[in-house]
């Protein structure tokens, strides 16, 4: 057995790629769209790092600013001149109501500092996050993810370490839930797109009904955007959607590769923070380096071009798919957003949880993963996992992954795939 120091040697097992034709598949360089592994391999990426390179990978302006506050010091442990320049530039995102916020170095962080919060506000325990939702890796709430026991339905609502469930798209599951536990819940927690349950967009009128409960009952709203912020332009995933939330979480894409995250909050859920009720902390919080690199993200995407030809992209490469896997007899649909979206075998976006098990289709999935990656495109193996485009994807990298999905289409229709 080889004992490798680190196990599996990667920290996360959600980044490690399973063997392919008996061979592995280490990044020894990352830049724009593009992946070049330890053989000097080229491939065109649609992990991009879980969603943290947006803007690509190793984007210039983003080397540039990290480099000066490398060079300057990236850790003075004092007040520091740029981190209230990224602060403010980073609530650009919250528009006119959700003004504050507060930075953190991961998401799972975010999530918690932001349950802090609403707990310290309401002074109620009780979150209750999305069955299928993922909100880090933190024990309290990795609770209720995909193909987990307690996600299953039954007549009883699982509750662990003061989290509970709910069900996203079941208005009636949110009635009984405030109706019963509502005089213990500081916060609803969720994803306004559920880009761990294969990119699952819940319904206006729902989020529309969640925020109304919450408001008359006193119960914060945490969206949990750490996926999807700055994916639809500089605002709030979740108002665009319906839901009106107290609290955000951000991470990813707004460091741009580098490990940064924030809470914003509106200034009435950040009375706590700025009272000194709830402790923040974090040797690393809000840093020079990582300040830096929020700070030359949010001036990128001042400009909003870069976003229409996100758009413009992402929906041709949706298109794309679909349509190759339609040449061969298979029917296939993208939900999502045209930058982070995710493919299914069926014809109709799954409503809910317990809908989209029985549409996942595993073993087709890995067969689409492994002919794309043979022909040098990598994308998330799981039949729940996501593709996600940056501004630095191109011509080429369209061409390349078109022809990839025909082959992946040919390969599937010649497994006896009926879709
Ligand atoms: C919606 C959501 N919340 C929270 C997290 C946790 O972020 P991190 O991995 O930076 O701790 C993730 C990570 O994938 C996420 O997708």
């Amino acid at each position: 057995m080889n004992a490798l120091t680190v196990p599996f040697g990667v920290s996360s097992r959600a980044r490690s790629l399973p063997l392919l034709d008996g061979k592995g598949f280490t990044v020894a360089r990352s830049q724009g769209a593009r992946l070049f592994d330890t053989e000097g391999r080229s491939f065109v990426d649609y992990g991009m790092a879980m969603g943290a390179t947006l803007i690509g990978h190793a984007h210039p302006a983003v080397v540039e600013a990290c480099k000066t506050a490398l060079e300057n010091g990236p850790m003075p442990g004092f007040p520091n001149d740029i981190e209230e320049l990224a602060g403010k530039a980073l609530a650009r995102i919250g528009g006119a109501r959700v003004t504050r916020a507060t930075f953190a170095t991961t998401g799972t962080e975010a999530v918690h500092l932001a349950c802090r919060i609403a707990r310290a506000t309401t002074g109620r325990r009780l979150i209750a996050k999305a069955v299928g939702g993922y909100d880090g890796w933190f024990d309290p709430v990795r609770f209720g993810l995909v193909e987990s026991a307690e996600a299953e339905r039954t007549n009883i609502r699982p509750v662990k370490e003061d989290t509970t469930l709910f069900r996203v798209n079941e208005i009636d599951d949110i009635d009984q839930l405030f109706d019963e536990m509502g005089a213990d819940l500081a916060a609803i927690l969720v994803e306004p797109m559920l880009g761990n349950t294969g990119c699952l967009v819940p319904e206006r009128a729902f989020f529309e009904h969640l925020t109304r409960r919450a408001q008359e009952n006193g119960t914060q709203i945490i969206a949990d955007e750490v996926m999807v912020g700055l994916r639809r332009g500089v605002r709030l995933v979740s108002e665009e959607l319906g839901l009106m939330p107290d609290l955000v979480t951000l991470g990813k894409a707004i460091g741009s590769g580098v490990p940064v995250a924030a809470v914003l909050g509106t200034p009435k859920a950040f009375e706590v923070v700025e009272n000194g009720t709830v402790p923040c902390f974090g040797t690393y919080h809000g840093n020079p380096l990582v300040a830096s690199a929020v700070l030359a993200t949010m001036k990128l995407l001042e400009d909003e071009s870069h976003y229409t030809r996100l758009f413009d992209w992402g929906a041709a490469l949706r298109r794309a798919a679909v349509e190759a896997f339609a040449a061969e007899g298979i029917t296939a649909i993208t939900t999502g957003f045209d930058s982070v979206f995710s493919l299914w075998f069926t014809d109709r976006m799954p409503r809910s949880y317990d809908e989209a098990k029985t549409k996942v289709r595993p073993e087709a999935t890995k067969r689409v993963s492994d002919t794309l990656r043979r022909h040098g495109v990598v994308s998330l193996p799981s039949p729940w996992g996501r593709y996600f485009i940056s501004l630095a994807h191109g011509d080429s990298e369209m061409e390349q992954t078109v022809l990839a999905f025909r082959a992946a289409a040919r390969d599937l229709a010649a497994s006896g795939f009926k879709g």
